[in-house]
């Protein structure tokens, strides 16, 4: 359905974010009939600029945009972007000064407003405190007023829960969409589908028939120019209590009793207040040190992480985690979930792997069961997406032999690709109201409780590092994580 009419606020509008991914992502919900015509944008940002240079930027990012998918939908359809782009304006503003809101206030003439908060994290409080004075926030007379908020949301426990609550004295719960971009992804929103859509996985999705979960998130980029942000932060904070507790909660969750906002997001909430605190003995902090991307003459070189732009010498600063977490309920208690995010290694990979008991005792004398195929579902979330069962089969032959193979479903071959930033999704579902696809206060503040006491230890042990070369697949003792109990990570190269 259309969504209502109203304006889109883009604080920071100017920068890299709107460009790379909410232009094009609007533009595609535009060419899906999705917007309202009556709906308009307004970019809020310091820099000189006037409607016209603003419209000329996003062109050309509109532009590579399309191009580089290199479909049948490789051409800009002029009519919407016109269309869109002729409702952009521009206001010139410092987030920190009262003349800002009100000139934003006169231009809304008490339309619907979403706000999105494209801008860094410190202007976050500052901007929400305006839109509350100023009333902007206010949702009287039957119009809606909802902000849009971008990670880091806190830089921990403390600062998440003082940030939520300077939130809430100008908002109520129902006006705050804390984004977490993976809940964007296609893939990741099929964890849910696929669980409680089918009959035949939820009766095996417990203690009694699996051993062990892997959920990785490997990236092959390094710091790129982030390292101002990216040395105070690291991977924990950056991709573990947002990006990868989502992933788990989507993983180990009951079955919602309904598909709203709340009946979804409470049980997220369940899953994670089961879980306990990761002790530090049980993470595994690394740092790349200098390698490469594949060996010989075609190798291209990398630099360590202390020798990038804006990187401390010394830098404490982790760019690979590893975490054994268990969670304390009826249906998991003694199932170990394993979590390893990194930049700089081998392959990018996002995928969360089910392993499965082995079959109790051995039935074919030439295959005893440690030798069976370990059975794994594994659902791809990037950059391959679908799923793939592996199992044992007999070898064609006389004998009694058994050999792996594996069982795949690939999105491609079943699905036509939506052109799609991820933000789509996000955007309409605020756009109409529907927070089911965003954190709320108690999920975030549940992912800061858990890695909170080992990064506080981390710092006040100076807890050493385990260095790794870029272009591998982390340090060694993230290996032996897992083999304290027998187990191993899947190949990431596999
Ligand atoms: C961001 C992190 O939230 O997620 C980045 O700040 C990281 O450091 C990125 O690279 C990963 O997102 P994706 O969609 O590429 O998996």
């Amino acid at each position: 359905a259309v969504a209502p009419p109203g304006a889109f606020v883009i604080f920071g509008g100017g920068g890299d974010l709107t460009k790379r991914l909410l232009m094009p992502a609007i533009y595609n919900l535009a060419c899906a009939g999705l917007l309202n015509d009556d709906f308009s944008i307004i970019v809020v940002d310091w820099a000189e600029m006037t409607d016209e240079s603003l419209v000329a930027q996003f062109r050309e990012s509109i532009d590579d945009f399309v191009n580089k998918r290199g479909t049948s939908a490789a051409v800009l359809q002029n009519d919407v972007w016109d269309h869109l782009t002729a409702n952009i304006s521009y206001l010139r503003g410092s987030f920190e000064e009262e003349s800002t809101f009100a000139a934003l206030n006169e231009r809304l003439l008490g339309r619907n407003a979403v706000f999105y908060m494209a801008v860094a994290a410190r202007f976050f409080g500052p901007i929400v405190d305006f839109l509350g004075e100023s009333g902007l926030a206010s949702e009287d007379n039957g119009v809606y007023r909802r902000v849009i908020i971008e990670k880091p949301f806190g830089a921990d426990l403390v600062s998440a829960k003082a940030l939520n609550a300077r939130m809430l004295k100008s908002l109520d719960e129902t006006q705050i969409y804390r984004i977490d971009h993976y809940l964007g992804k296609e893939t990741v929103q099929n964890i849910m589908a696929l669980r409680f859509s089918n009959g035949f996985f939820e009766p095996l999705w417990n203690r009694q028939n699996i051993d062990h979960i892997q959920i990785t998130a490997a990236e092959t980029v390094g710091v790129e120019k982030r390292g101002r942000f990216y040395e105070g932060t690291g991977a924990i904070r950056d991709m573990v209590p947002n990006h990868l507790m989502q992933l788990l909660s989507m993983t180990a969750m009951e079955a919602p009793t309904s598909f709203d906002a709340d009946a979804v997001r409470d049980e997220k909430a369940k899953v994670l207040s089961a879980i306990q605190p990761v002790k530090l003995e049980d993470v595994v902090r690394g740092q790349y040190v200098s390698g490469s991307f594949g060996i010989g003459d075609e190798a291209e070189a990398l630099r360590g992480y202390r020798e990038e732009p804006d990187i401390a010498m010394g830098s404490q600063t982790e760019t690979y985690a590893a975490m054994k977490l268990s969670i304390d309920n009826w249906r998991w208690a003694g199932v170990p979930f394993y979590l390893r995010t990194g930049k700089r290694l081998r392959k990018r990979k996002t995928e969360i792997a089910i392993h499965f008991k082995q079959a109790p005792y051995a039935l074919f004398r030439d295959t005893p069961v440690d030798k069976l195929t370990p059975n794994i579902m594994v659902l791809h979330i990037q950059p391959t997406e679908g799923v793939t069962m592996q199992f044992s089969a007999k070898v064609p032959g006389p004998a009694v032999r058994l050999g792996g193979v594996r069982m795949k479903f690939d999105y491609s071959d079943w699905f036509s690709d939506g052109p799609s930033t991820g933000y789509e999704t996000l955007i309409y579902d605020c756009l109409i109201g529907d927070q089911t696809l965003f954190q709320r206060a108690d999920t975030i503040e549940g992912g800061w409780r858990i890695v909170q006491p080992a990064l506080e230890r981390a710092a006040a042990e100076h807890s050493p590092l385990c260095f790794y070369p870029a272009g591998l697949d982390g340090p060694r003792e993230a290996d032996e994580l897992l083999a304290r109990s027998g187990r191993r990570w899947l190949d990431l190269s596999r």
